[in-house]
């Protein structure tokens, strides 16, 4: 469909601790794809800044939370690390933004479990095998929630990987964001085994030292 948007949403830029993606670089490969990054770092909103006025992005963080890993899109006021996942949950709401559970199966990479009062269930995560993606996709069909996907790129060759395909929204408006994503239709291809783990992080501090 002509007025469909691609929207990737789960991104790492450079201002994440374990990422190598360069704002320019994410920012041409934007263009040129047509995937929309929803920028979320960990515990950090420092990089909004490199996108603004270049790309459409949608505002997001990942917050590690006493149980694991939380996404909050449309947040305005950071929620500190290591806060309880029920208090972050409360605080997400209080402003009005969005939760995103991703990779909650995956016990290797901060999966917070089986969370259902949240907005969206990340069911296809590039990095994932897919048996864990299985599984998420089943717990957001039985609990009946909504189902979003991204790539988790710390590379920006993995950018471009996944995506939703979902109906025009306004993309400062959270609620129609939601609404569009309830039709939205997933592209998932997994990325590279050898770009999952720590690479990312080991790779940064190889080119800070040198
Ligand atoms: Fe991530």
């Amino acid at each position: 469909m002509v007025n469909d948007l691609k929207v990737d949403f789960h991104v790492h830029s450079w201002a994440s601790f374990d990422s190598v993606v360069s704002p320019e670089h994410l920012t041409r490969k934007s263009k040129v794809l047509g995937i929309i990054p929803a920028i979320t770092d960990h515990n950090t909103m420092d990089g909004f800044k490199y996108f603004k006025g270049e790309i459409d992005f949608i505002p997001g963080i990942e917050i590690k939370t006493d149980k694991g890993d939380l996404i909050a899109l449309y947040l305005q006021d950071l929620i500190p690390k290591n806060t309880s996942l029920e208090e972050t949950l409360d605080r997400i709401r209080e402003q009005d933004a969005v939760s995103y559970l991703p990779h909650m199966y995956d016990i290797t990479r901060a999966g917070a479990g089986e969370v259902s009062d949240v907005d969206i269930i990340e069911t296809f995560n590039a990095r994932c095998p897919d048996y864990f993606n299985k599984k998420a996709d089943e717990f957001a069909s039985k609990h009946n929630l909504i189902k979003g996907a991204g790539s988790d790129c710390h590379f920006i060759s993995e950018f471009g990987s996944t995506f939703v395909e979902m109906p025009d929204f306004d993309i400062e408006n959270p609620k129609e964001m939601l609404n569009s994503l309830k039709k939205g239709r997933i592209y998932g291809n997994r990325s590279p085994v050898y770009l999952r783990g720590p690479i990312a992080s080991l790779y940064k501090k190889i080119k800070r030292n040198i």
